[in-house]
């Protein structure tokens, strides 16, 4: 994996070619651009320290209250996102402009690169200048890792990275910790066990890599073709974090677990179909898997889901994942609001 910071510092655009802006006491109200999260790129869960989490999700918390208050209110009014969908999506696209337009904003669809410029040839840098001339934000999803942070090198506007590849999914990976948050009420020494595809699932690689950040527990459940990269494993082991690695998912490790965390085998990645048809189905979470867990833990996934868990899960209180959805809403909503200087 390549490393995907944007060389510009905690993604922060610069811009050069103006002089430094002093301090106005005229600056309308609303107009925060001394807001931390203004103008900057969202590209790897490393540019968030824990304190900058706690910002986040106490704006994702307002987001919550504002949209069960009033369904739809105007902090983003008159602000345009350029939605650029190089690979499928169904939630993190619809969340996106959902959030975007419950702010009041509204929003450039681009989610069949085949019918833009893509198809005739066009760069990413050049997509990218393209769409900033029309919107103040772009949300990108692109299949190469490191497409983001080319983005961002090339955008003057925020950059938002909604999946590279393998590599990260920053907002999935917010959203994923806010839930866990949310559901939870410990959070400090709990157990999070991430089971399934964990050497392409990038929701994986950022979210292993957000909970470094906390007193947290990390069991890895993966076939030996789907193993967590080493980068990953080297990383947690530096920092310290407790993590252990598995291949079957015992009724003793389930009985631990406060989180688990489920993923699909991402067929798309997989250079050799054989390889896929060796690993698929490997697990299945059944009402017979969750009879050892404790009463309260939660049953995650970033879905799509293609089998790992069983229908019949979905009236368990226990599983999650159906309200993570909702969660990504405030979450998206929150990060949209930061990086157009609204909170
Ligand atoms: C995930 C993704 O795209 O990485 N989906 C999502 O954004 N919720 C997980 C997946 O596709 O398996």
């Amino acid at each position: 994996m390549t490393d995907h910071y944007p060389d510009k510092e905690n993604g922060t655009k610069t811009r050069s070619s103006q002089p430094p802006r002093k301090k106005s006491p005229h600056v309308p109200f609303g107009d925060m651009r001394t807001a931390p999260w203004y103008g900057k790129d969202i590209i790897s869960v490393r540019q968030f320290t824990s304190a900058d989490l706690d910002y986040v999700f106490g704006v994702a918390h307002e987001m919550r209250e504002m949209v069960e208050r009033v369904g739809t209110f105007d902090l983003l009014k008159g602000k345009i996102l350029a939605s650029l969908f190089y690979e499928p999506s169904t939630r993190t696209s619809a969340s996106f402009t959902a959030a975007m337009e419950r702010l009041g904003g509204s929003v450039i669809p681009i989610n069949e690169v085949t019918y833009s410029s893509v198809a005739k040839g066009e760069s990413l840098p050049d997509t990218v200048r393209t769409l900033e001339c029309y919107a103040d934000v772009i949300v990108l999803r692109h299949k190469e890792v490191g497409s983001a942070a080319q983005a961002a090198k090339y955008a003057k506007k925020p950059v938002i990275n909604a999946g590279d590849g393998t590599g990260e999914h920053p907002t999935q990976a917010l959203l994923d910790l806010f839930t866990i948050r949310e559901e939870l009420e410990i959070f400090e020494g709990i157990t999070v066990t991430m089971i399934g595809d964990l050497r392409y699932g990038r929701t994986v690689h950022s979210l292993a890599r957000l909970l470094k950040l906390f007193n947290v527990r990390l069991n890895f459940v993966a076939p030996e073709l789907l193993r967590l990269p080493l980068g990953i494993v080297q990383e947690l082991a530096e920092n310290g974090t407790p993590a252990n690695y598995y291949e079957a998912l015992s009724p003793e490790l389930i009985a631990r677990t406060d989180v688990l965390y489920v993923t699909r085998v991402q067929k798309e990645r997989f250079e050799n179909p054989e390889d896929y048809d060796k690993v698929k189905g490997s697990y299945v979470i059944t009402p017979e898997t969750l009879k050892q867990a404790k009463d309260k833990m939660i049953v995650m996934h970033p879905l799509p889901r293609v089998g790992e868990i069983s229908m019949e899960v979905d009236d368990d209180p226990r599983a999650a994942y159906f309200r993570q959805m909702e969660y990504g809403l405030y979450v998206r909503m929150a990060l949209l609001a930061m990086v157009l200087g609204k909170a």
